[in-house]
């Protein structure tokens, strides 16, 4: 993931959501709310974990969890609601089920260049292409957005996203949100055993340059299942055949980042907030996928 530039203007709306200017409210204090020294990084996981059947059967329901939490969603969100009321929505659920949102507070003694995540969701609304963080404006007719939940239940993580549509938009729009979720499926279409990443990131790129759409490179899938973020990182770009080989029981994302223009991305001041630097629309969708013997299954469908 990328670290922040601080990009976001000083009279823009501030990146916590209080409504307040930029500079009136966070400019300058975002280093003081970052993480107590004591905490060292923890080592990143490098090697893919071949999940145990145990470990399959506990991020099965934490799946089941998230794909259930985004259902709510679906349901709720409607024009005239604030990204903070789904956040709150998901929050309160999440603990109601004995789970823990995994966003929350994430990358807290992961370095001290940025806040921890202050949300229990992400939401990217628009020109956002991931990592927005939740606040208090309201979701107009037009809008397009992202709603990226994951649980920790039992120790177990289940990750996943879907785009929501505010009332009408125009065409072009619902295309770039139809062949996000088409490149999502083509790229499960892929996972099976001795296939390899690569595939994956062929048929989503192939599937999204053909409609004159492009494929985010900064952001990646990843495993997913004892930790939040594990090897391998799953790029939704590739040639067939390259990369890592699949094996059974291996768990991870595909969430392909596709966007309306150009591809290049950069974060906002708050350290999260990843947008298109051409300002232009962006959609993602996103599943956990565990490896079989014949295919895959789709843990969070
Ligand atoms: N759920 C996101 C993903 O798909 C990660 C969010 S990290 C957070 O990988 F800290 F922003 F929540
Ligand atoms: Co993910
Ligand atoms: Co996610």
């Amino acid at each position: 993931m990328k670290t922040a530039a601080s990009t976001l203007s000083r009279n823009a709306p501030c990146w916590c959501g209080s409504g307040k200017k930029y500079k009136k409210c966070h400019l300058g204090k975002e280093q003081k709310q970052v993480l107590p020294p004591e905490k060292k990084p923890k080592p990143k996981e490098r090697n893919v974990i071949i999940k145990t059947e145990e470990q399959i059967e506990g991020i099965r329901k934490s799946s089941q969890l998230t794909k259930e939490l985004l259902d709510m969603v679906e349901e709720r969100i409607t024009e005239g609601v604030t990204t903070n009321e789904i956040d709150e929505w998901v929050h309160q659920e999440t603990l109601a089920n004995g789970a823990i949102p995994a966003p929350l507070n994430y990358g807290h003694g992961q370095g001290r260049r940025r806040m921890p995540f202050p949300k229990s969701i992400c939401s990217s609304l628009n020109n956002v292409i991931c990592h927005g963080i939740p606040n208090n404006q309201a979701l107009q007719n037009g809008d397009i957005v992202n709603v990226d939940v994951t649980c920790n239940l039992n120790g177990f993580f289940g990750d996943a996203s879907r785009m929501f549509i505010i009332g009408d938009v125009p065409e072009k729009t619902r295309e770039l949100v139809e062949v996000t979720r088409e490149c999502l499926e083509l790229g499960i279409a892929q996972v099976r055993p001795l296939n390899t990443l690569g595939d994956i990131g062929h048929a989503i790129q192939q599937h999204a340059e053909k409609h004159g759409f492009s494929v985010v490179r900064d952001f990646a899938g990843h495993g997913v299942g004892v930790h939040f973020h594990e090897a391998p990182q799953v790029l939704h770009y590739g040639q067939p055949g390259k990369g890592e080989v699949l094996r059974k029981n291996m768990v991870f994302t595909i969430e392909p980042m596709i966007n309306m223009g150009r591809y290049e991305c950069k974060v906002l001041g708050d350290g999260w907030t990843a947008v298109t630097v051409d300002g232009e629309l962006s959609a993602q969708w996103e599943h956990t996928l565990l490896v079989t013997e014949s295919g895959v299954e789709v843990l969070t469908a």
